[in-house]
């Protein structure tokens, strides 16, 4: 939690951060990717068999080694809006006999050459947990039920044997399940009112935990802050079930959010990501508004959000159909860090949240068939990933605002966008993390850290301006580390992200 005063253009702004006031945990999962079949993700991005930078399974070596650095601990598969005609079945088995099919959520073709069993291999490779999400559209309860069958079964049972007949022996033990992906957007197929919608989800999710008590399944919501969210969580989360046999199991364990942000202009686009903080908080009330009109007994876990769909993406320069292949700028790392800051900042109501996308498709890295890019996105990933773990603490932030135009427009309505945007964490190893993005593209701003110990490491994401791509050849912005002697006060760069890390 990061709390704020506003202060005058010419008053000294200060920064203090209070490591012993641990206010949440911060879960592992906000650093969880997302691969979908959707542009080159799946082929051409982590999959590229006969490339000499791939392995004996056609993974990409070079996309495993880059993505191990970010130590991503759960990967959403195979979509996105790819989900809603998506049949597992027909990428399972011998691959000469899997069908290609018309693919309707991004018009192309599925070879389906890259299915579950090699997603769950690459997840191994990778060191990751899978997170599957159903079909909503086309696909069937039935489907389902077999596809967490194939998955998690151990019996002597048909979808189990099939996945032993397949090659493997043992159970994937797949956790996390998507009951569908906004399944409310007009571009799916199957569309859903609300009603038929939060109908459906719990007959499905009755069935699948029957089958599967372990199983985590996630709602489809909005963007946190829609009709749809308050509908679907005020007839979804119920007391547990009680006709289950394993009595006492919730039936719905987390709530999915998705929100993308963008704006051609510099400052609207890095404070864009405040918009989802306001998105967490509404999502957290409804989820305890439902809990309180329904009588949900305390003793049920509070369920939590899973924002499985966020980044900066302009969907009209980087089309869906075209493959979505975004060019970033260091405008966009800046607001990458500040979603970041969000999700430190808000631990406490998130149970996940995966980068929509992981590879090629809006994503900090890029393919060629010669090697890799990272692009400017890359880098405050990076760092949150390796420093911005264990607990949330309280830090105070007082300087001036950023006062012009938001997107979206209602944000300048409801919250403060500070030039200095904060969070600070401390890990099991006593460390003090302090993430600052000053979003200024014009100057730096001097600030008063307190609460600083001893020598401090910092880390430093900048580059010559706010246009700065890494996509044209050269690396224009990455991270450089210097030191401080914590004295005094300490100059955030003009447009850029620092971590502050200091022992306490
Ligand atoms: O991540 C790209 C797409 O954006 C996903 O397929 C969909 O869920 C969202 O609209």
């Amino acid at each position: 939690m990061t709390t704020f005063t506003k202060l005058g253009d010419q008053e000294t702004p200060v920064i203090s951060v209070h490591p012993a006031r641990r206010i949440s945990k911060i879960n592992p999962n906000i650093y969880a990717g997302f691969t979908e079949h959707m542009g080159r993700c799946i082929y051409g991005g982590i999959y590229d068999p006969g490339n000499p930078l791939s392995d004996e399974n056609g993974f990409r070596k070079d996309v495993l080694e880059a993505l191990k650095e970010l130590n991503i601990p759960v990967v959403r598969y195979p979509g996105g809006n790819f989900c809603a005609t998506y049949h597992w079945l027909d990428g399972v088995g011998p691959k000469d006999q899997r069908p290609s099919r018309p693919e309707l959520a991004w018009l192309g073709t599925e070879t389906n050459q890259f299915g579950t069993d090699e997603f769950m291999k690459w997840c191994k490779v990778l060191g990751t947990e899978p997170y599957l999400c159903f079909n909503f559209g086309t696909g069937t309860l039935d489907e389902a039920l077999a596809w967490v069958e194939y998955c998690n079964g151990t019996g002597n049972t048909y979808y189990a044997n099939l996945r032993r007949k397949n090659g493997h022996e043992e159970p994937y033990n797949v956790k996390y399940w998507a009951l569908g992906n906004e399944t409310w957007g007009p571009w799916q197929v199957e569309q859903m009112t609300k009603e038929a919608y939060a109908h459906k989800a719990m007959q499905w999710a009755k069935a699948l935990k029957l089958l599967d008590p372990s199983l985590i399944l996630i709602l489809c919501g909005q963007d946190g802050t829609a009709t749809w969210d308050y509908y679907t969580l005020k007839h979804c989360l119920l007391p547990a079930f009680s006709a289950l046999s394993t009595s006492s199991v919730p039936l719905i364990d987390m709530h999915s959010i998705h929100v993308y942000t963008c704006s051609s202009s510099h400052l609207p686009n890095a404070t864009a990501p405040l918009a989802a903080e306001r998105a967490i908080e509404i999502t957290s009330s409804l989820i305890d508004l439902a809990r309180i009109e329904n009588n949900v007994p305390p003793s049920q876990p509070r369920p939590t959000i899973c924002f499985d769909e966020w980044n900066v993406w302009d969907p009209i320069r980087a089309e869906g159909s075209k493959g979505a292949e975004e060019s970033y700028t260091l405008s966009d790392a800046l607001a990458v860090a500040v979603w970041l800051n969000v999700f430190i900042r808000k631990s406490r109501d998130l149970g996940m949240a995966c980068i929509a996308q992981s590879v090629n498709v809006i994503s900090p890295l890029m393919t060629t068939k010669e090697g890799i890019t990272k692009q400017t996105t890359w880098w405050p990933l990076y760092l949150f990933s390796k420093f911005m773990r264990g607990w949330t603490v309280s830090a105070h932030v007082s300087c001036a605002t950023y006062e012009g135009e938001t997107a979206p427009v209602w944000l300048r309505g409801v919250m403060e966008t500070p030039w200095l945007d904060v969070s600070a964490s401390v890990g099991e190893d006593g460390f003090v993390n302090l993430a600052v993005v000053n979003i200024h593209d014009e100057k730096g701003i001097e600030a008063d850290v307190q609460g600083v110990k001893g020598e401090v490491a910092v880390f430093t994401v900048t580059g010559g301006d706010v246009a700065a791509t890494n996509m044209k050849g050269s690396e224009e912005v990455s991270v450089k580390e210097s030191a401080w002697d914590g004295v005094g006060t300490y100059v955030f760069p003009k447009h850029s992200l620092t971590l502050l890390k200091w022992k306490d």
